[in-house]
Protein backbone atom coordinates (compact mmCIF):
# COMPACT_ATOMS: atom_id res chain seq x y z
CA UNK A 1 0.00 0.00 0.00
CA UNK A 2 1.39 3.60 -0.76
CA UNK A 3 0.98 5.94 1.92
CA UNK A 4 3.25 8.69 0.68
CA UNK A 5 6.47 7.95 2.53
CA UNK A 6 9.45 8.73 -0.67
CA UNK A 7 12.28 6.71 -1.09
CA UNK A 8 13.74 8.75 -3.56
CA UNK A 9 15.10 12.42 -3.85
CA UNK A 10 12.29 15.43 -4.74
CA UNK A 11 12.54 16.23 -7.95
CA UNK A 12 12.29 19.95 -8.73
CA UNK A 13 9.65 20.26 -11.46
CA UNK A 14 7.90 22.71 -13.97
CA UNK A 15 4.94 22.67 -16.46
CA UNK A 16 4.45 24.03 -19.33
CA UNK A 17 0.75 24.90 -20.09
CA UNK A 18 -1.62 24.01 -17.91
CA UNK A 19 -2.37 27.26 -16.84
CA UNK A 20 -5.96 28.68 -15.66
CA UNK A 21 -7.84 27.70 -18.48
CA UNK A 22 -6.19 23.95 -18.95
CA UNK A 23 -8.42 20.92 -18.92
CA UNK A 24 -5.89 19.06 -17.76
CA UNK A 25 -3.34 20.83 -15.97
CA UNK A 26 -4.73 20.51 -12.51
CA UNK A 27 -4.72 16.12 -13.14
CA UNK A 28 -1.34 16.67 -13.26
CA UNK A 29 -0.62 18.49 -10.29
CA UNK A 30 -2.77 16.52 -8.18
CA UNK A 31 -0.75 13.41 -9.44
CA UNK A 32 2.84 15.00 -9.12
CA UNK A 33 2.50 16.71 -5.68
CA UNK A 34 0.81 13.88 -3.86
CA UNK A 35 3.47 12.39 -2.42
CA UNK A 36 5.92 15.14 -2.18
CA UNK A 37 8.16 13.68 -5.34
CA UNK A 38 8.04 16.19 -6.86
CA UNK A 39 8.31 19.96 -6.15
CA UNK A 40 6.62 22.53 -8.74
CA UNK A 41 9.44 25.11 -9.06
CA UNK A 42 8.44 26.97 -12.02
CA UNK A 43 6.46 27.02 -15.35
CA UNK A 44 5.36 28.40 -18.28
CA UNK A 45 1.32 27.99 -17.81
CA UNK A 46 -0.48 29.57 -19.88
CA UNK A 47 0.25 31.27 -23.61
CA UNK A 48 -1.50 34.73 -21.57
CA UNK A 49 1.88 35.55 -19.93
CA UNK A 50 0.38 37.74 -17.31
CA UNK A 51 -2.30 35.28 -16.74
CA UNK A 52 0.03 32.56 -16.62
CA UNK A 53 2.42 34.22 -13.88
CA UNK A 54 -0.70 35.09 -11.70
CA UNK A 55 -2.16 31.77 -11.82
CA UNK A 56 1.28 30.29 -10.88
CA UNK A 57 1.84 32.63 -8.01
CA UNK A 58 -1.87 31.36 -7.13
CA UNK A 59 -0.63 27.94 -6.91
CA UNK A 60 2.62 28.67 -4.76
CA UNK A 61 5.31 29.45 -7.55
CA UNK A 62 7.73 32.45 -7.24
CA UNK A 63 6.73 35.57 -9.51
CA UNK A 64 10.61 35.56 -11.04
CA UNK A 65 10.47 31.42 -11.76
CA UNK A 66 7.01 31.86 -13.88
CA UNK A 67 8.36 32.54 -17.07
CA UNK A 68 6.96 33.85 -20.31
CA UNK A 69 7.44 30.64 -22.65
CA UNK A 70 8.93 27.55 -22.45
CA UNK A 71 12.14 28.91 -24.26
CA UNK A 72 13.06 31.26 -21.54
CA UNK A 73 12.10 28.75 -18.67
CA UNK A 74 15.18 26.57 -20.41
CA UNK A 75 17.54 29.61 -20.54
CA UNK A 76 16.95 30.62 -16.93
CA UNK A 77 16.31 27.60 -15.27
CA UNK A 78 19.56 25.88 -16.72
CA UNK A 79 21.16 28.73 -15.71
CA UNK A 80 20.49 28.08 -11.92
CA UNK A 81 22.22 25.51 -9.39
CA UNK A 82 18.82 24.69 -8.18
CA UNK A 83 17.07 24.64 -11.64
CA UNK A 84 14.34 22.68 -12.85
CA UNK A 85 14.57 18.37 -13.59
CA UNK A 86 12.16 17.81 -15.54
CA UNK A 87 8.90 19.81 -16.94
CA UNK A 88 5.57 18.23 -17.69
CA UNK A 89 3.85 19.75 -21.17
CA UNK A 90 0.20 20.05 -20.86
CA UNK A 91 -0.04 21.83 -23.74
CA UNK A 92 -2.10 21.65 -27.30
CA UNK A 93 -1.00 18.44 -29.49
CA UNK A 94 1.23 20.33 -32.41
CA UNK A 95 3.45 21.60 -29.64
CA UNK A 96 4.21 18.50 -27.87
CA UNK A 97 7.04 17.30 -30.12
CA UNK A 98 9.13 20.60 -30.30
CA UNK A 99 9.11 21.10 -26.81
CA UNK A 100 9.75 17.84 -26.01
CA UNK A 101 13.12 17.99 -28.14
CA UNK A 102 13.95 21.06 -26.83
CA UNK A 103 14.02 20.25 -23.11
CA UNK A 104 15.72 16.94 -23.58
CA UNK A 105 18.42 18.97 -25.78
CA UNK A 106 18.86 20.95 -22.54
CA UNK A 107 19.16 17.96 -20.54
CA UNK A 108 16.06 17.61 -18.38
CA UNK A 109 13.63 14.82 -18.32
CA UNK A 110 10.35 15.15 -19.92
CA UNK A 111 6.54 13.99 -19.26
CA UNK A 112 4.06 14.74 -21.89
CA UNK A 113 1.03 14.69 -22.67
CA UNK A 114 -0.91 11.73 -24.98
CA UNK A 115 -1.24 11.66 -28.20
CA UNK A 116 2.64 11.82 -27.86
CA UNK A 117 3.29 13.42 -31.42
CA UNK A 118 2.12 13.58 -34.59
CA UNK A 119 4.15 10.80 -36.40
CA UNK A 120 6.30 7.44 -35.30
CA UNK A 121 9.55 9.10 -36.96
CA UNK A 122 8.99 12.19 -34.24
CA UNK A 123 9.07 9.90 -31.45
CA UNK A 124 11.82 7.64 -32.84
CA UNK A 125 13.65 10.88 -33.11
CA UNK A 126 13.14 11.91 -29.90
CA UNK A 127 13.73 8.52 -28.41
CA UNK A 128 17.44 8.52 -29.60
CA UNK A 129 17.69 11.82 -28.13
CA UNK A 130 16.35 10.71 -24.65
CA UNK A 131 18.46 7.55 -25.11
CA UNK A 132 21.90 9.77 -25.79
CA UNK A 133 21.17 12.00 -22.93
CA UNK A 134 20.12 9.04 -20.41
CA UNK A 135 16.84 10.75 -19.54
CA UNK A 136 13.38 9.54 -19.02
CA UNK A 137 9.96 10.70 -21.34
CA UNK A 138 7.08 9.87 -19.68
CA UNK A 139 3.54 9.98 -21.10
CA UNK A 140 0.45 10.85 -19.04
CA UNK A 141 -1.96 7.95 -19.21
CA UNK A 142 -3.29 8.88 -16.89
CA UNK A 143 -6.14 6.28 -16.03
CA UNK A 144 -3.32 3.30 -15.87
CA UNK A 145 -2.89 3.55 -12.32
CA UNK A 146 -5.88 2.08 -11.24
CA UNK A 147 -5.08 -0.80 -8.94
CA UNK A 148 -7.35 -2.87 -10.42
CA UNK A 149 -5.99 -2.08 -13.86
CA UNK A 150 -2.44 -4.20 -12.23
CA UNK A 151 -5.15 -6.50 -10.96
CA UNK A 152 -6.96 -7.34 -14.65
CA UNK A 153 -2.81 -7.50 -16.26
CA UNK A 154 -2.04 -10.13 -13.15
CA UNK A 155 -5.47 -12.01 -13.67
CA UNK A 156 -4.33 -12.48 -17.83
CA UNK A 157 -0.86 -13.19 -16.53
CA UNK A 158 -2.17 -16.30 -14.31
CA UNK A 159 -3.91 -17.89 -16.78
CA UNK A 160 -7.25 -16.97 -15.16
CA UNK A 161 -9.44 -16.01 -18.53
CA UNK A 162 -7.53 -18.74 -20.55
CA UNK A 163 -6.77 -17.75 -23.99
CA UNK A 164 -7.92 -14.14 -24.86
CA UNK A 165 -10.71 -14.16 -27.37
CA UNK A 166 -12.12 -10.93 -27.67
CA UNK A 167 -11.45 -7.21 -26.32
CA UNK A 168 -13.91 -5.15 -26.44
CA UNK A 169 -13.09 -1.04 -26.16
CA UNK A 170 -15.05 1.71 -25.97
CA UNK A 171 -15.07 5.21 -24.54
CA UNK A 172 -17.53 7.65 -26.03
CA UNK A 173 -19.30 10.63 -25.12
CA UNK A 174 -21.49 13.33 -26.53
CA UNK A 175 -19.52 16.53 -25.59
CA UNK A 176 -19.48 17.49 -28.97
CA UNK A 177 -22.95 16.13 -30.25
CA UNK A 178 -23.31 19.53 -31.43
CA UNK A 179 -21.33 22.00 -33.75
CA UNK A 180 -18.38 24.00 -33.31
CA UNK A 181 -19.83 27.67 -33.30
CA UNK A 182 -19.57 28.39 -29.75
CA UNK A 183 -16.53 25.78 -29.75
CA UNK A 184 -14.11 26.51 -26.54
CA UNK A 185 -10.64 26.47 -27.53
CA UNK A 186 -9.86 23.28 -26.25
CA UNK A 187 -12.36 22.16 -29.01
CA UNK A 188 -11.17 24.45 -31.53
CA UNK A 189 -7.38 22.82 -31.36
CA UNK A 190 -8.69 19.54 -31.27
CA UNK A 191 -10.85 19.46 -34.44
CA UNK A 192 -8.32 21.26 -36.43
CA UNK A 193 -5.74 19.05 -38.13
CA UNK A 194 -2.71 21.70 -38.11
CA UNK A 195 -3.36 21.49 -33.98
CA UNK A 196 -4.72 18.69 -33.10
CA UNK A 197 -2.79 16.52 -35.67
CA UNK A 198 -4.15 13.37 -37.76
CA UNK A 199 -6.55 12.62 -35.96
CA UNK A 200 -9.53 14.20 -33.21
CA UNK A 201 -11.08 11.42 -31.28
CA UNK A 202 -8.99 8.64 -32.33
CA UNK A 203 -5.73 10.64 -30.77
CA UNK A 204 -8.06 12.34 -27.81
CA UNK A 205 -9.19 9.04 -26.35
CA UNK A 206 -8.35 6.36 -28.12
CA UNK A 207 -5.34 6.12 -27.02
CA UNK A 208 -6.35 5.66 -23.49
CA UNK A 209 -8.17 2.61 -24.67
CA UNK A 210 -5.20 1.03 -27.01
CA UNK A 211 -3.04 1.81 -23.78
CA UNK A 212 -4.76 0.04 -21.41
CA UNK A 213 -5.51 -3.13 -23.46
CA UNK A 214 -1.72 -3.04 -24.09
CA UNK A 215 -1.47 -3.17 -20.33
CA UNK A 216 -3.51 -5.69 -19.30
CA UNK A 217 -2.49 -8.16 -22.48
CA UNK A 218 1.58 -6.88 -23.26
CA UNK A 219 1.67 -10.24 -25.16
CA UNK A 220 -1.03 -9.87 -27.72
CA UNK A 221 0.04 -7.74 -30.71
CA UNK A 222 -2.10 -6.65 -33.45
CA UNK A 223 -1.57 -8.19 -37.15
CA UNK A 224 -3.96 -5.86 -38.85
CA UNK A 225 -6.76 -3.62 -38.37
CA UNK A 226 -9.71 -1.47 -40.06
CA UNK A 227 -10.79 1.50 -39.39
CA UNK A 228 -13.61 3.43 -40.40
CA UNK A 229 -13.93 7.23 -39.50
CA UNK A 230 -16.31 9.97 -39.55
CA UNK A 231 -17.11 13.68 -38.53
CA UNK A 232 -20.62 13.66 -38.10
CA UNK A 233 -20.13 17.44 -37.85
CA UNK A 234 -18.71 18.21 -41.47
CA UNK A 235 -17.06 21.23 -40.29
CA UNK A 236 -14.41 18.76 -38.54
CA UNK A 237 -13.44 16.97 -41.50
CA UNK A 238 -11.38 15.84 -42.40
CA UNK A 239 -10.91 14.51 -38.85
CA UNK A 240 -13.17 12.29 -36.96
CA UNK A 241 -15.53 12.58 -34.50
CA UNK A 242 -16.49 9.17 -34.76
CA UNK A 243 -14.65 5.88 -35.05
CA UNK A 244 -14.82 2.28 -35.36
CA UNK A 245 -11.63 0.12 -35.39
CA UNK A 246 -11.75 -3.64 -35.59
CA UNK A 247 -8.54 -5.72 -34.82
CA UNK A 248 -6.89 -9.03 -35.51
CA UNK A 249 -4.17 -10.41 -33.14
CA UNK A 250 -1.61 -12.08 -33.62
CA UNK A 251 -3.05 -15.14 -31.37
CA UNK A 252 -6.00 -15.27 -33.41
CA UNK A 253 -8.75 -12.82 -30.88
CA UNK A 254 -10.29 -10.43 -32.36
CA UNK A 255 -11.06 -7.34 -30.70
CA UNK A 256 -13.41 -3.96 -31.54
CA UNK A 257 -13.11 -0.45 -30.36
CA UNK A 258 -15.26 2.55 -30.63
CA UNK A 259 -14.58 6.27 -29.65
CA UNK A 260 -16.74 9.07 -30.28
CA UNK A 261 -17.83 12.56 -29.16
CA UNK A 262 -21.33 12.37 -30.37
CA UNK A 263 -22.40 9.80 -28.55
CA UNK A 264 -25.23 12.16 -26.98
CA UNK A 265 -26.27 12.16 -23.37
CA UNK A 266 -23.99 8.93 -22.43
CA UNK A 267 -22.05 9.74 -19.10
CA UNK A 268 -20.85 6.21 -19.10
CA UNK A 269 -17.10 7.07 -19.47
CA UNK A 270 -15.07 4.28 -20.34
CA UNK A 271 -15.48 0.77 -20.55
CA UNK A 272 -12.99 -2.31 -21.41
CA UNK A 273 -14.04 -5.77 -21.29
CA UNK A 274 -11.17 -8.79 -22.22
CA UNK A 275 -13.07 -12.16 -22.89
CA UNK A 276 -10.66 -15.48 -22.94
CA UNK A 277 -11.93 -19.27 -23.30
CA UNK A 278 -12.85 -19.50 -19.67
CA UNK A 279 -13.65 -16.63 -18.32
CA UNK A 280 -14.17 -12.86 -18.99
CA UNK A 281 -13.23 -9.11 -16.95
CA UNK A 282 -15.24 -5.77 -17.08
CA UNK A 283 -13.92 -3.22 -15.94
CA UNK A 284 -15.09 0.72 -16.47
CA UNK A 285 -13.41 4.34 -15.00
CA UNK A 286 -17.08 4.98 -13.87
CA UNK A 287 -16.29 2.70 -11.43
CA UNK A 288 -12.63 2.40 -10.49
CA UNK A 289 -12.97 0.28 -7.47
CA UNK A 290 -14.82 -2.65 -8.60
CA UNK A 291 -13.92 -5.16 -11.58
CA UNK A 292 -16.41 -7.84 -12.48
CA UNK A 293 -15.07 -11.18 -12.87
CA UNK A 294 -17.07 -13.32 -15.26
CA UNK A 295 -16.19 -16.93 -14.95
CA UNK A 296 -18.25 -19.44 -17.48
CA UNK A 297 -21.12 -21.39 -16.15
CA UNK A 298 -20.55 -19.27 -11.69
CA UNK A 299 -22.12 -16.34 -10.59
CA UNK A 300 -20.87 -13.41 -11.45
CA UNK A 301 -17.96 -11.64 -8.80
CA UNK A 302 -17.42 -8.02 -8.13
CA UNK A 303 -13.97 -7.86 -6.84
CA UNK A 304 -12.97 -4.73 -4.77
CA UNK A 305 -10.55 -2.62 -4.42
CA UNK A 306 -7.73 -2.50 -0.80
CA UNK A 307 -9.09 -6.17 -0.50
CA UNK A 308 -7.30 -9.36 0.43
CA UNK A 309 -8.02 -11.56 -1.90
CA UNK A 310 -6.35 -9.70 -4.75
CA UNK A 311 -2.71 -10.08 -6.12
CA UNK A 312 0.22 -8.77 -3.99
CA UNK A 313 0.81 -6.00 -6.81
CA UNK A 314 -2.34 -4.69 -6.79
CA UNK A 315 -2.54 -3.77 -3.39
CA UNK A 316 1.21 -2.51 -3.24
CA UNK A 317 -0.27 0.07 -5.27
CA UNK A 318 -3.79 1.03 -3.41
CA UNK A 319 -3.75 4.40 -1.39
CA UNK A 320 -6.98 4.56 -0.09
CA UNK A 321 -7.82 0.64 1.29
CA UNK A 322 -11.29 -1.20 1.02
CA UNK A 323 -14.11 1.16 1.89
CA UNK A 324 -12.52 3.99 0.84
CA UNK A 325 -13.08 5.23 -2.46
CA UNK A 326 -10.39 5.45 -4.80
CA UNK A 327 -10.05 7.60 -7.76
CA UNK A 328 -8.82 9.39 -10.98
CA UNK A 329 -6.46 11.74 -8.56
CA UNK A 330 -5.21 8.44 -6.95
CA UNK A 331 -4.50 6.93 -10.64
CA UNK A 332 -2.48 9.67 -11.75
CA UNK A 333 -0.33 10.01 -8.34
CA UNK A 334 0.61 6.26 -9.32
CA UNK A 335 1.66 7.37 -12.76
CA UNK A 336 3.65 10.00 -11.48
CA UNK A 337 5.09 8.12 -8.89
CA UNK A 338 6.30 5.46 -11.02
CA UNK A 339 7.69 7.85 -13.30
CA UNK A 340 9.77 9.56 -10.83
CA UNK A 341 10.61 6.51 -9.83
CA UNK A 342 11.94 5.73 -13.64
CA UNK A 343 13.73 9.17 -13.35
CA UNK A 344 15.39 7.96 -10.28
CA UNK A 345 16.69 4.61 -11.67
CA UNK A 346 18.05 6.47 -14.86
CA UNK A 347 19.57 8.83 -12.86
CA UNK A 348 21.44 5.92 -10.73
CA UNK A 349 22.18 4.20 -13.85
CA UNK A 350 19.89 1.24 -12.85
CA UNK A 351 18.99 -0.21 -16.07
CA UNK A 352 18.38 -3.81 -14.57
CA UNK A 353 15.30 -1.83 -12.86
CA UNK A 354 14.23 -0.36 -15.63
CA UNK A 355 14.16 -3.19 -17.80
CA UNK A 356 11.03 -4.39 -15.70
CA UNK A 357 10.03 -1.48 -14.32
CA UNK A 358 6.07 -0.40 -15.88
CA UNK A 359 5.49 2.86 -16.58
CA UNK A 360 4.34 4.96 -19.34
CA UNK A 361 7.14 6.04 -21.32
CA UNK A 362 8.52 6.61 -24.55
CA UNK A 363 7.77 3.02 -25.82
CA UNK A 364 4.05 3.60 -24.57
CA UNK A 365 3.75 6.96 -26.54
CA UNK A 366 5.19 5.70 -29.80
CA UNK A 367 2.94 2.84 -29.94
CA UNK A 368 0.23 4.37 -29.49
CA UNK A 369 1.19 7.09 -32.05
CA UNK A 370 1.98 4.03 -34.07
CA UNK A 371 -2.10 2.66 -33.54
CA UNK A 372 -3.30 5.80 -34.73
CA UNK A 373 -0.73 6.19 -38.12
CA UNK A 374 -2.49 2.52 -38.75
CA UNK A 375 -5.86 3.64 -37.92
CA UNK A 376 -5.40 6.69 -40.34
CA UNK A 377 -3.64 4.47 -43.26
CA UNK A 378 -7.14 2.26 -43.30
CA UNK A 379 -9.71 4.81 -42.83
CA UNK A 380 -8.26 6.74 -45.67
CA UNK A 381 -8.22 4.27 -47.91
CA UNK A 382 -11.69 3.69 -47.74
CA UNK A 383 -11.92 1.24 -44.26
CA UNK A 384 -9.77 -1.32 -45.42
CA UNK A 385 -7.84 -3.95 -43.58
CA UNK A 386 -4.17 -3.29 -43.24
CA UNK A 387 -1.32 -4.89 -41.92
CA UNK A 388 -0.15 -3.29 -39.00
CA UNK A 389 3.03 -2.10 -38.87
P1 LIG B 1 -6.49 23.26 -23.17
O1 LIG B 1 -6.66 23.94 -24.47
O2 LIG B 1 -7.64 23.18 -22.22
O3 LIG B 1 -5.28 23.91 -22.34
C1 LIG B 1 -4.02 24.14 -22.91
C2 LIG B 1 -3.20 24.99 -21.96
O4 LIG B 1 -1.89 25.13 -22.49
C3 LIG B 1 -3.73 26.40 -21.75
O5 LIG B 1 -3.47 26.74 -20.40
C4 LIG B 1 -2.89 27.23 -22.73
O6 LIG B 1 -2.80 28.60 -22.37
C5 LIG B 1 -1.56 26.54 -22.58
N1 LIG B 1 -0.64 26.66 -23.72
C6 LIG B 1 -0.89 26.44 -25.02
N2 LIG B 1 0.23 26.57 -25.75
C7 LIG B 1 1.22 26.87 -24.88
C8 LIG B 1 2.61 27.10 -24.99
N3 LIG B 1 3.22 27.06 -26.17
N4 LIG B 1 3.31 27.38 -23.87
C9 LIG B 1 2.71 27.42 -22.66
N5 LIG B 1 1.40 27.20 -22.49
C10 LIG B 1 0.67 26.92 -23.57
O7 LIG B 1 -5.95 21.78 -23.50
P2 LIG B 1 -6.14 20.47 -22.64
O8 LIG B 1 -7.47 19.89 -22.87
O9 LIG B 1 -5.70 20.71 -21.25
O10 LIG B 1 -5.11 19.50 -23.39
C11 LIG B 1 -3.72 19.68 -23.31
C12 LIG B 1 -3.05 18.36 -23.65
O11 LIG B 1 -3.44 17.39 -22.69
C13 LIG B 1 -3.45 17.78 -25.01
O12 LIG B 1 -2.36 17.14 -25.59
C14 LIG B 1 -4.52 16.74 -24.66
O13 LIG B 1 -4.59 15.70 -25.60
C15 LIG B 1 -4.03 16.25 -23.32
N6 LIG B 1 -5.08 15.77 -22.43
C16 LIG B 1 -4.84 14.60 -21.75
C17 LIG B 1 -5.71 14.10 -20.84
C18 LIG B 1 -5.36 12.85 -20.11
O14 LIG B 1 -6.22 12.25 -19.46
N7 LIG B 1 -4.10 12.42 -20.12
C19 LIG B 1 -7.00 14.77 -20.57
C20 LIG B 1 -7.16 16.03 -21.30
C21 LIG B 1 -6.21 16.49 -22.18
Amino acid sequence: MINGESKIARLRWGMIGGGRTGQVGYKHRTGALRDGTYQLVCGAFDLDVERGREFGVNIGVASDRCYADYKELIAKETARPDGVEVVSIATPNFTHFEITKAFLEAGLHVICEKPLFFTVAECEEVRKIAEAKGLIVGVTYGFTGHPLVEQMAMMVKKGMLGDIRIVDLQYTHGFNAGDDTNASEAQKWRTNPKTSGPTFVLGDIGTHLYYLSEVVLPHLKIDKLLCDRKAFIPTREPLEDHATVLMHYDNGARGHLWVSSVDAGNMRSHRYRFVGSKASLEWTDSFPNQLSYEVQGEPVKILHHGMPYLEDETNAIDRMGALHTEGLGDSWANIYLWIAQAIDAKKRGDEAFLKTHRYPGIEAGTEGVRWLENCVRSADAGAVWVDFK
